[in-house]
């Protein structure tokens, strides 16, 4: 379990004063001239031996995508651009660093932005982030003014700027290309990749995307060493993290915690236990609507960490975990997953925007019990058909969640279908 001196965000709650001077109080901006000063590649390598994985939902590791980006400039500008369009269903963690500790954040982006030849970042935040826009507004607003950033910011020699922008409310934007057409001025539309944003980005330049919790914790990873950072979860699934518990648990909350707990003990822990105790639990989602769903049956040993997710043919996503007790009815649930997608689906690629309409009337006769047995199978196959077939992540973000529930609730389903044939039922089966 984390102790408190472990932890990188100080001010989680709102309980400290989280201006530049509450912040430089807390140990924020210390050093950080000096830090610059130890040189790119410096910083690259510590990030790269932390252990890092990306904090946005996929974990790809941070120090190896900063390495992407060129060494020596060909004329192009380079950009960092902060993915601050928060919208995973459940999901909720950067939107507290930005509202409470949002020089983490700034302090982040400046040696981020060095180490990678940035000339500026552009942070992009979700659209329904007002309050959180404000505080960070004002955050950068400081750092100009005690001369953090800008020209020759900590009086590195470096020039680097920083701008807000703030989005228009659309999930898609949250896929990095999208973010980067949006950014643009353009409608929010992935790209194909490769090009990988290092190579062409944001106006065609090398850019680097990075999530705001894994440029938050940058600079306290470089004052603590990259030793200290490691130390947190198993090899592979290094650090603390932010996570959360939403759904039937007694304390839904955000936090920061180790990497590599048992999910037991996040729930217990944090959570308070279950509704009605531990035997009530039901399934979990664990970080993120793409996130297949994971039985109790499956959770008795399981870990919260990247690999034992994707061993268990989950994923841990951004660690923010969805709790179910028996009261749900998880088919519902699984539907109205689908509906979202359908409904974020930018309509691009045709497996994406015929698929995901078509999985979620699929899934309305499950759960009302319309659909035929066979109907389960010839879905789990369009799932398949849908998975690795789109130009971006949403097209597999869609299909997972029903892979899950088929999976480990397939009795579930075959169950109400026979209930509505044999006339057993009911008017609570409705999608609705
Ligand atoms: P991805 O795995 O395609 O890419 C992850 C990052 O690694 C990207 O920045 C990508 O450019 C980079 N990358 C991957 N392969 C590379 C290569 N060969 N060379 C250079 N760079 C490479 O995943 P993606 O589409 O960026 O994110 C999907 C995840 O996002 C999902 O797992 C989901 O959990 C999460 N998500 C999070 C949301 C949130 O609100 N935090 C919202 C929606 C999805
Ligand atoms: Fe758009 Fe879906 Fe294709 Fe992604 S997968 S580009 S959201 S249509």
């Amino acid at each position: 379990m984390l102790k408190d001196q472990d932890r990188i965000f100080t001010n989680l709650y709102g309980m400290n004063d989280r201006s530049l001077a509450g912040a430089q109080k807390r140990g924020h901006w210390d050093g950080t001239a000096g830090i610059l000063a130890n040189g790119r590649d410096w910083i690259i390598e510590q990030v790269k031996a932390s252990g890092l994985r990306g904090r946005g939902g996929a974990g790809f590791p941070t120090g190896l995508k900063w390495s992407f980006m060129p060494k020596e400039s060909d004329g192009r500008p380079a950009y960092l651009v902060i993915n601050a369009d928060e919208s995973e269903p459940a999901t909720c963690k950067d939107r507290e660093i930005m509202r409470h500790d949002p020089h983490t954040l700034v302090e982040g982006a400046l040696i981020a932005g060095f180490a990678m030849g940035a000339v500026a970042a552009y942070i992009y935040i979700r659209g329904e982030y007002i309050r959180e826009k404000e505080a960070l507004q004002a955050a950068i607003d400081e750092a100009y003014e005690a001369g953090l950033i800008g020209r020759n910011a900590c009086k590195s020699g470096y020039d680097f700027d920083i701008y807000l922008h703030h989005g228009a409310g659309a999930y898609i934007c949250g896929e990095e290309t999208a973010l980067i057409e949006s950014l643009e001025g353009k409608k929010g539309m992935p790209r194909m990749k490769p090009p990988f944003p290092a190579g062409a980005g944001l106006y065609g330049c090398p850019t680097t995307v990075n999530n705001v919790e894994s440029i938050a914790v940058v600079p306290t990873i470089l004052r603590r060493g990259p030793e200290w950072f490691a130390s947190f979860g198993r090899p592979n699934n290094a650090g603390t993290k932010l996570m959360a518990l939403t759904g039937h648990v007694n304390t839904p909350c955000v936090f920061e915690e180790e990497m590599s707990l048992s999910v037991r003990e996040i729930i217990e822990k944090h959570g308070g236990g279950i509704r009605g105790g531990w035997d009530n639990l039901k399934a979990i989602i664990p970080g993120g609507a793409s996130c297949p769903v994971l039985p109790k049956s499956a959770l008795e040993d399981a870990i919260f960490d990247f690999d034992w997710m994707r061993e268990n043919k989950s994923s841990f996503g951004t660690g923010c975990m969805i709790v179910m007790d028996n009261s749900v009815d998880v088919v519902k649930a699984i539907w109205r997953l689908s509906s979202f997608f359908k409904h974020e689906s930018c309509g691009q690629c045709t497996p994406c925007r015929e698929g995901t309409g078509w999985m979620m009337r699929v899934m309305e006769r499950l759960v009302t019990g319309d659909a035929e047995i066979e109907e389960i199978d010839m879905l789990l196959d369009v799932t398949k058909q849908v998975e690795g077939h789109t130009i971006c992540a949403l097209g597999d973000a869609a299909a997972w969640p029903i892979q899950g529930l088929i999976r480990h609730f397939r009795d579930e389903i075959e169950d109400r279908i026979k209930a509505k044939q044999t006339g057993r039922v009911t008017a609570a089966y409705a999608a609705e």
